[in-house]
């Protein structure tokens, strides 16, 4: 019989994450990408999981919470916003009067997904005590239900300082609600989501690259799976893995989330190692959504100025109202 450890993968240390931009466009098309975003007047917004090339042009890179935060405060024109559309659709409700720029208007997200607006104004018609908390990671239509937006860097926050006499409704992310019940000891009815790319870790596979590296703690993103993140010492939002690995004492580190977290922590701690989680099936894991914006895209979008993000007023209106909530819980 073949042991599954003959079989599975094998990280190996050094990891680097590669950039996919051949080598004789790089240099070119990230200098007309600087100089365009001098003749636009935009700010480049790049999410943790972007490819490494997107990353080292950003003007801020950052998780969900980060980004929305300077979206809400930048004075630049054009906001160019390399991430998936939901994180684009967020931008453009706290500043509606930008021009909003995507590379890829596709880039979507398996938990936006799982959660038409429809089926949820059905759920919250059967419980008018309910009180929705939203996951960034869902539609601006999801968000204008919602009474509270959250990310994975404050949603503890914002299930603490909700109504005590209502009903919480968690969409779409069961495992990050599950997460947050666990914090806060808050029962919540939870939307049946999840990230495709988190669920992918096991506690198997979790188990095995633990043993291989036994000195290594363990980072995990809220989005894994229960049985994964009892086996992290840390699990947290993007951005406050970044300070976790800063701080903690250990040169190599196992990282539970998107590969291209990978690139900002070696930018961040380039004396330590990081050390890719493996799933049952691959030494890393990416998500297809984030990896459809390339650097041939995002030059596109600024010389051709779209795919822009376009959204009704009214629906703007009726967004942001729960996401101005969440800024203003979150700066408490
Ligand atoms: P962060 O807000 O922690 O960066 O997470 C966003 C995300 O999509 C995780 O899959
Ligand atoms: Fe959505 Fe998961 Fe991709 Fe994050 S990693 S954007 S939650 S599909």
């Amino acid at each position: 019989m073949i042991d599954a450890s003959d079989v599975l993968p094998v990280t190996t240390a050094g990891f680097r994450v590669e950039s996919r931009t051949p080598p004789d466009r790089l240099d070119k098309l990230s200098r007309e990408i600087l100089r365009l975003k001098k003749e636009l007047n935009a700010v480049l917004l790049v999410h943790n999981y972007q490819l490494p090339e997107i990353q080292d042009l950003g003007d801020y890179v950052g998780d969900s919470l980060g980004l929305a935060r300077q979206a809400a405060e930048t004075d630049a024109d054009v906001i160019v916003f390399c991430g998936v559309h939901f994180m684009a659709e967020t931008a453009k409700i706290l500043s509606p009067d930008k021009t909003v720029l995507l590379p890829d208007k596709d880039a979507g997200c398996s938990l936006e997904e799982s959660c038409p607006p429809e089926k949820l104004r059905k759920l919250q018609e059967t419980n008018p005590n309910f009180y929705t908390i939203a996951y960034v990671n869902c539609s601006a239509e999801v968000k204008a239900l919602s009474d509270v937006i959250c990310t994975s860097g404050n949603a503890k926050k914002i299930v603490e300082a909700a109504p005590s006499d209502r009903d919480l409704l968690f969409v779409p992310d069961e495992n990050l609600g599950s997460w947050v019940t666990d914090q806060t000891g808050r029962p919540m009815t939870y939307w049946q989501g999840n990230c495709y790319v988190h669920v992918e870790w096991t506690h198997e596979s979790i188990t095995r690259i633990r043993r291989e590296f036994p000195g290594a703690p363990l980072v995990a993103h809220p989005e894994c799976t229960k049985a994964v993140r009892i086996l992290a010492d840390e699990v947290c939002s993007t951005e406050k893995m970044v300070n976790y690995c800063r701080e903690v004492e250990s040169d190599a580190i196992i990282i539970a989330t998107e590969v291209g977290m990978l690139h900002r922590l070696q930018k961040e701690c380039p004396e330590k190692k990081f050390i890719p989680a493996p799933t049952d099936k691959c030494a890393c894991n990416e998500c297809h959504f984030m990896k459809m914006n390339t650097l041939e895209k995002l030059y596109n979008c600024m010389i051709n100025r779209s795919p822009e993000l376009i959204l009704p007023p009214e629906l703007i209106e009726r967004a942001r109202m729960p996401i101005e909530r969440m800024l203003e819980i979150s700066a408490r």
